[in-house]
C-alpha cells in the first residue's frame, strides 16, 4: 500500500481572496451562505469577463454544494475553472476554500457551476469568441 496520501487542493485560477467579516453572519453566528454565493458569483464573473473581454451577466447557478461552514475571520478564496464555452455563454466551476484563523487549516467550503453570458452595452448576448 502506498504511504502517499493525496492532498485535496484548490482547483482553478484564484479569482477572489478576502476575509469573512462579522457583518456577513447568519443567526447562528456563522457566515451567511448568500454572502459566500455572492463572492463566488463575483469570482466567476471576473474569470468570465477576462475570457470574453466584455461585460457578462449571470444566467444560471447549478450544482451548488455547501460542504463546510465559514467562520468570522476565515480567509476565503474562490478558484474558477472553465467547464465549457458555448456561443455566448460560459460555464465556470467555482470552488470556495476557507483558511481557518486558528491553526491555518484550509478546507473546501462550497462548490458550484455558474453560467455567464457575454453581453454588449445594451445587455444583448454576443459571441464569446469575436474576431
Ligand atoms: C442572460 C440574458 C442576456 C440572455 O438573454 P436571452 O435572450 O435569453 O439569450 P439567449 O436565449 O440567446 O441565450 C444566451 C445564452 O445563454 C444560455 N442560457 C440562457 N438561459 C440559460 C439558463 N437558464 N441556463 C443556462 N444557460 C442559459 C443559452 O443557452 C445561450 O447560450 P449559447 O449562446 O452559448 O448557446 C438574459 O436572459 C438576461 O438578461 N437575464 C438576466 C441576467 C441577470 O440579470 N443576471 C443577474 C441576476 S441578479
Amino acid at each position: 500500500m502506498s504511504d502517499t496520501v493525496p492532498t485535496l487542493a484548490p482547483h482553478g485560477e484564484l479569482v477572489i481572496r478576502t476575509i469573512a467579516m462579522p457583518a456577513d453572519t447568519n443567526s447562528n453566528g456563522d457566515i451567511f451562505g448568500g454572502w459566500l454565493l455572492g463572492q463566488m458569483d463575483i469570482g466567476g464573473a471576473i474569470y468570465a469577463r477576462n475570457l470574453a473581454r466584455s461585460r457578462v451577466t449571470t444566467v444560471a447557478i447549478d450544482a451548488m454544494s455547501f460542504i463546510n461552514p465559514v467562520y468570522v475571520g476565515d480567509i476565503v478564496s474562490c478558484h474558477a475553472s472553465l467547464v465549457k464555452v458555448g456561443r455566448t455563454s460560459m460555464r465556470i466551476d467555482v470552488e470556495a476554500w476557507a483558511q481557518r484563523t486558528r491553526g491555518g487549516e484550509v478546507v473546501r467550503v462550497t462548490e458550484g457551476v455558474f453560467t455567464y453570458v457575454a453581453i454588449d452595452d445594451a445587455g444583448r448576448p454576443h459571441a464569446v469568441h469575436r474576431t
